[in-house]
């Protein structure tokens, strides 16, 4: 928030309301993704005690996993800023398109066996957080807030295991749980 209160271009600084603005987005969209995918990776964890196993030794390809798995954004509304033609669809200049990222993450074009949960699964160019996310300030975070929260409560809590979750209904933007029953045993 400092950088973006002290940034300036050609002498022109954000105003209190772009700030403000920016700082909203900014909790929502690092709150909601983070949250949903820690869930769905909890259940899939739970349905998979193999891939559960290998964890430790995987994290790093695991995140990744948990993101493709869940895909906590379901869509996404943009508009082309240019002529483009992907697979023999043109898209023209100002049109809008949707981008549908769950499809995308389960393409086989893609993924080898995309309705397996793989932690080990390298490569994987998941779109879940999208291309042009993966190299910002916000890939860096939730990759860093994914192995921190793993580390945190899935280790100490080996036996910690996910329910049946209840979905949000009729949402097309976010694959939300709305709530999800978990058990483990408490440590003393
Ligand atoms: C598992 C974690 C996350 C996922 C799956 C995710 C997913 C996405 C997706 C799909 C987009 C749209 C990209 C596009 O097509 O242009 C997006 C945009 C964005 N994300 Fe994330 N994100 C995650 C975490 C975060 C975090 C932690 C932050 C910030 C703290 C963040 C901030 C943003 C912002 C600012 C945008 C741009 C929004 C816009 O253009 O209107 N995200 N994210």
């Amino acid at each position: 928030m400092t950088a973006l209160v002290e940034a300036e271009v050609d002498g022109d600084k954000l105003t209190h309301d772009e700030i403000a603005a920016f700082f909203v987005l900014l909790s929502v969209a690092g709150n909601d993704t983070t949250r949903h995918t820690t869930s769905h990776a909890l259940r899939a964890l739970t349905l998979n005690p193999d891939q559960r196993a290998l964890l430790p030794e995987h994290l790093p390809t695991a995140v990744e996993e948990f993101v493709r798995w869940a895909t906590p954004v379901l869509t996404f509304r943009r508009t082309a800023t240019r002529h483009v033609e992907l697979h023999g669809q043109r898209i023209g200049e100002g049109e809008k398109v949707v981008l549908f990222y769950h499809s995308g993450n389960r393409d086989e074009d893609g993924f080898a066996d995309p309705w397996r949960f793989d932690v080990t699964r390298d490569p994987n160019h998941h779109v879940g957080s999208a291309a042009a996310a993966r190299t910002t300030v916000s890939a860096h975070r939730w990759r860093a807030c994914s192995c921190a929260r793993f580390s945190a409560s899935c280790f100490p809590v080996p036996d910690i295991e996910g329910g049946e979750p209840e979905l949000f209904k009729g949402a097309a933007f976010i694959h939300g749980v709305k709530r999800m029953p978990c058990s483990f045993t408490p440590t003393a």
